[in-house]
């Protein structure tokens, strides 16, 4: 059984993967999490192909109950909770007059509602953790429009203010207990989601490994040291 346990939800790819890869490599025992389940074995697959100890486990994070479930499969397979990152999410591109109300309650679904449902679940065993070392870490994945908002994904960047906010009042309620609350607020990464921008090459895009090594540096900072959030732009984005 691994010293440290990790979840990470919206694991099949992009950041998720890359953060899930990053924290096995470093001796996790990674919960893998995302919607489908195909993709996710997949993924999981390369993973433990490579050594890594990950435990797939497919779960919606527009359904409570699948978000129970995810919570109680991780405990039941690694018994402790160091590092959650609550990272599934989608972005629908549409001006506001032409969105449907199906596709704005989605991404409040996945993008707010299930991080607050994650993190209600998970909270007990993050204490848990903070309390034994002082450096237990929940990472919520915001947007670069969650700063700004950006015309187009207002729904998108309404969601992600939101997880900031949700952060920072988390953060609040466990500030005595050993955990670190932190949101990312990336611009354009090169992942499958920004497939969509031909306008700029994935390699002028910031990496997925860039965040992931921002969570290596949130868990080697110092136990009274809280890092609420970190942006990360490219040349010429608005800061
Ligand atoms: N890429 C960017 O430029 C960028 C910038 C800022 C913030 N972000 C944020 O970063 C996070 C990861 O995005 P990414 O770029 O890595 O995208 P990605 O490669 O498309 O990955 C998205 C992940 O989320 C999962 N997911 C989507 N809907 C889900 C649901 N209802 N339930 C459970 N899992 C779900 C996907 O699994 P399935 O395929 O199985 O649904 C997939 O594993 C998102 O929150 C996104 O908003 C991305």
């Amino acid at each position: 059984m691994p010293d440290r346990a990790a979840l990470v939800t919206g694991a099949s790819s992009g950041i998720g993967l890359t953060i899930a890869r990053a924290l096995a490599e470093d001796g996790y025992g990674v919960t893998v999490s995302a919607r489908r389940a195909e993709k996710l074995e997949d993924a999981a697959k390369g993973l433990t192909d490579a050594g890594l100890d990950v435990n797939p486990v497919t779960a919606n994070m527009s359904e409570e109950d699948e978000i129970k479930g995810l919570a109680a499969a991780h405990r039941d397979r690694y018994g402790r909770l160091d590092v959650l990152v609550n990272n599934a999410g989608i972005g629908i591109g549409s001006e506001i007059a032409e969105l449907d109300t199906k596709r704005l309650d989605l991404q409040i679904d996945v993008n707010l509602r299930g991080v607050f449902l994650m993190t209600r679940e998970a909270i007990p065993m993050l204490r848990e953790a903070g309390r034994e070392h002082g450096k237990a870490l929940l990472l919520n994945m915001s947007s670069i429009a969650g700063k700004y908002g950006q015309p187009w994904i207002a729904a998108y960047s309404a969601t992600k203010a939101a997880v900031v906010g949700l952060s920072q009042a988390t953060q609040g309620e466990v500030k005595d207990d050993g955990v670190q609350v932190t949101a990312f607020c990336p611009g354009f990464v090169a992942t499958p989601m920004t497939d969509w921008n031909e306008a700029v090459p994935k390699e002028e895009m910031i990496q997925p490994e860039d965040l992931a090594e921002a969570v290596r540096f949130l868990l080697r900072t110092s136990t009274h040291c809280l890092v609420p959030e970190v942006q990360f732009v490219r040349p010429g984005d608005r800061m």
